[in-house]
C-alpha cells in the first residue's frame, strides 16, 4: 500500500495519509511505516475508525504490548484483556475510570519510573473536548544536540532518579518516595535503533541527578527541562476524534495542555514494551 508522509513541524512528527488502520497492513507497508516512524519520531493518522482489536493490531507491528504501563489497576476494570489503558476524565461514582484524568501534564517520557519504560505509545482519540487537551511533542535528540558541549561532557555517564506520584501528577522535592514506582536511568540515553542521543530526564518524573550536590543537580535539571521545552523543538497536536498517534518514548517527550473538566476526553492508550535505557 502506498502512503504519503507529510511533516508537521521542522522538529518532529509527520502525518501519514493513505492507510486505513481498521484493515491489516502488508509487511512492506509495515516496514515503510516503521522507517518513517524512526525518522519522524511521531506519526499521526487521522480519521481512523478503530476498535480495540484494530488498535492493538497496529501497535503489534511495532512491538509487543506492555502489561506494566500503569502502576495501578483502576482503568483495567474496563479492559479485561489488559492491553488498553483509558486516559480519560470520565468518572463513575465520582472516581476516575481511567488514568491521567484531569488537566495539564508536564513534559515526560512514558513510564520513565519503570526499569523498562515503554518503547512507544499508541494513543487513539475516541472523544475530545472542543478546546484544550492538546499534546505537545518535543524532539529530545534535537534538544540534546543543542546543549552546551561542556554540559554534555559533564553529563557523560550520569544517572538520574525518576519517580512519579499519580495522586498529584506533580513532581515535588518533598515526595515520600517509599512505595512509589521509581527507577534510575541515564541522563542522556542512546536510541538502540538510530544511535541518536536524547535527553532522558523529564520535568514530571525526574527528582535528581545522582552523585552530584543537590543545588548543582537542580540547576542542571532545569537547564535540561528548558532545552526540551524550546518551541523550535516542539510540535503541538490539536486532537480530532479518530486521530491515532504513535510516538517513540526513547527520543521524544510529551506534555498536555489543560482542558475543560466539564467535557469528556476519552483516549485509548496501548503501550509497547521497551528495554532498559542505556
Ligand atoms: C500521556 O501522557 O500518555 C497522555 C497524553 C494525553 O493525554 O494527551
Amino acid at each position: 500500500m502506498k502512503f504519503d508522509t507529510v511533516p508537521l513541524s521542522s522538529a518532529l512528527a509527520a502525518e501519514v495519509r493513505g492507510p486505513d488502520l481498521s484493515q491489516p497492513l502488508d509487511p512492506t507497508t509495515v516496514a515503510a511505516l516503521r522507517a518513517a516512524w524512526l525518522e519522524h519520531k511521531v506519526l499521526v493518522f487521522r480519521d481512523q475508525r478503530l476498535d480495540v482489536e484494530a488498535q492493538a493490531r497496529f501497535a503489534s507491528y511495532f512491538g509487543p504490548a506492555s502489561h506494566t504501563q500503569a502502576p495501578d489497576a483502576r482503568s483495567r476494570k474496563h479492559d479485561p484483556d489488559r492491553r488498553v489503558l483509558l486516559i480519560t476524565n470520565l468518572r463513575e461514582d465520582g472516581r476516575p475510570i481511567g488514568f491521567l484524568p484531569d488537566g495539564e501534564l508536564q513534559f515526560h517520557s512514558d513510564s520513565a519510573f519503570l526499569e523498562r519504560p515503554l518503547m512507544a505509545t499508541v494513543l487513539y482519540a475516541v472523544e475530545v473536548t472542543d478546546r484544550g487537551g492538546e499534546t505537545l511533542f518535543a524532539n529530545a535528540c534535537m534538544a540534546c544536540a543543542a546543549l552546551d558541549p561542556g554540559l554534555r561532557a559533564r553529563l557523560e555517564g550520569r544517572r538520574a532518579f525518576n519517580v512519579y506520584d499519580y495522586t498529584t501528577q506533580v513532581k515535588s522535592g518533598t515526595l515520600d518516595r517509599a512505595g512509589l514506582p521509581q527507577a534510575v536511568h541515564p541522563v542522556i540515553r542512546t536510541h538502540p535503533e538510530t544511535g541518536a542521543q536524547a535527553i532522558y530526564v523529564n520535568r514530571l518524573m525526574t527528582e535528581e541527578i545522582l552523585d552530584m550536590p543537590p543545588a548543582e543537580s537542580a540547576a542542571i535539571l532545569e537547564t535540561l527541562f528548558a532545552a526540551i521545552e524550546r518551541p523550535e523543538f516542539v510540535y503541538e497536536h490539536v486532537w480530532r476524534e479518530g486521530d491515532l498517534i504513535i510516538w517513540d518514548n526513547r527520543c521524544t517527550q510529551h506534555a498536555r495542555r489543560d482542558f475543560p473538566g466539564d467535557q469528556t476526553r476519552l483516549m485509548r492508550r496501548i503501550g509497547i514494551a521497551g528495554d532498559v535505557p542505556v
